[in-house]
């Protein structure tokens, strides 16, 4: 399908035409395989204030927690035991995380699990810090720009503009990662036309990795009173973003699960084929709180891992412990943007 006629069936057509072409495409490039990522939530300590996030500089009712080395390791270890080939450190902006200090810990992690992929989401750092992170064995690297509507994303991220995180999005790729990116569907000031265009922005980049969650306003930030919109929207970008990038590694996000019991499934409907569950030691996840409501919280990793083998089933999926490449990525197709 063309540009033309994906966006006449994302407009035009019923939802379940939408989402059956995206559910075919999606298994024509990864068949009903669905990849696991072992998720660590390594500090909940933030530099920076987006207004839509529960773990801003400014909320002062989170706890707030940084993971020493050895538990980052024994999460890995661990984690390994159970068979996960991709490890996905996400962190707020913590000033304690330096580059040597990611790379200590990247290093680390390669020698535990040779075979395992090491993902990122520690925020925009310098092209040095990118190519040493690279050096040091990191395999891939998540951000998302958020939202693509320049005005509304530089006053929900505080001053901070679309184009520092586009341009950082370029850099990545200069380091031959596996870029990973996505944004948030139903922020406040956000409309149909947005939502395209952050479609758009996804198939320019040709990103790998794109995750897609729905916006749930969280009681302790500014955005507390905006309204709740329905998840049937980030499925549909789903569907979009997976017609548009036939090849790309398209979470089930959690919280797709959080904001309704089969959203995770929904989306793996829609053209999503990864899951990540939150292998976080279990007494810091409940401070991780990004938004109300997030699921697993007393469940390990593990128990999720086991969980979800059922859910995917609903869907006629089911779990592979691959480590699960981007076939784009894999194919060395990625455009150098
Ligand atoms: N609702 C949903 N998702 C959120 N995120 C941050 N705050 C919220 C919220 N209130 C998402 C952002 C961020 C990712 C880690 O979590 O998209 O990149
Ligand atoms: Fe965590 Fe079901 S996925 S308990």
């Amino acid at each position: 399908m063309n540009a033309a006629d994906i966006l006449k069936l994302y407009k035009n057509s019923e939802n379940d035409a939408l989402i059956a072409a995206a559910d075919e495409v999606c298994r024509n490039v990864y068949g009903s395989k669905v990849y696991l990522r072992g998720l660590i939530e390594f500090s909940n300590i933030c530099n920076i204030d987006c207004l839509y996030c529960g773990i801003r500089k400014s909320n002062k009712e989170v706890k707030r927690y940084r993971l020493s080395e050895d538990e980052i390791i024994d999460t890995v270890s661990s984690g390994t035991k159970y068979g996960f080939k991709t490890f996905v450190l996400q962190g707020g902006e913590d000033p304690y995380f330096t580059t040597p200090v990611l790379c200590g810990l990247v290093e680390k992690i390669k020698k535990i699990n040779p075979e395992a992929a090491v993902t990122l989401s520690a925020g925009i750092r310098s092209c040095e810090s990118y190519r040493l992170l690279k050096e040091a064995g990191c395999d891939r690297y998540l951000l998302r720009f958020e939202t693509s509507d320049p005005e509304l994303h530089k006053y929900l991220r505080n001053g901070v503009t679309l184009n520092e995180r586009l341009k950082a999005l370029d850099n990545l790729r200069k380091y031959d990662y596996e870029v990973g990116s996505g944004f948030m569907v139903g922020l406040p000031g956000e409309t149909e036309e947005t939502r395209i265009q952050n479609a758009l922005l996804c198939r320019d980049y040709n990103f790998d990795m794109v995750g897609i969650g729905p916006f749930i306003p969280h009681p302790s930030t500014p955005l507390a009173d905006a309204l709740q919109m329905p998840l049937e929207l980030a499925i549909r970008s789903v569907a979009l973003v997976r017609l548009f990038l036939p090849e790309a590694n398209i979470p089930a996000t959690t919280a797709a699960g959080s904001l309704s019991s089969a959203g995770r499934e929904r989306m793996l409907a829609a053209g999503a084929n990864v899951l990540m569950p939150n292998i976080t030691p279990v007494k810091y996840k409940k401070d991780y709180e990004l938004y109300p409501g997030k699921i697993c919280l007393d469940e390990s990793g593990f128990e999720c891992a086991g969980c979800l083998e059922g859910r995917v089933l609903s869907v006629n999926k089911f779990i592979t412990y691959e480590r699960g490449d981007s076939a784009g990525f894999l194919h060395g197709k990625s455009a150098v943007s």
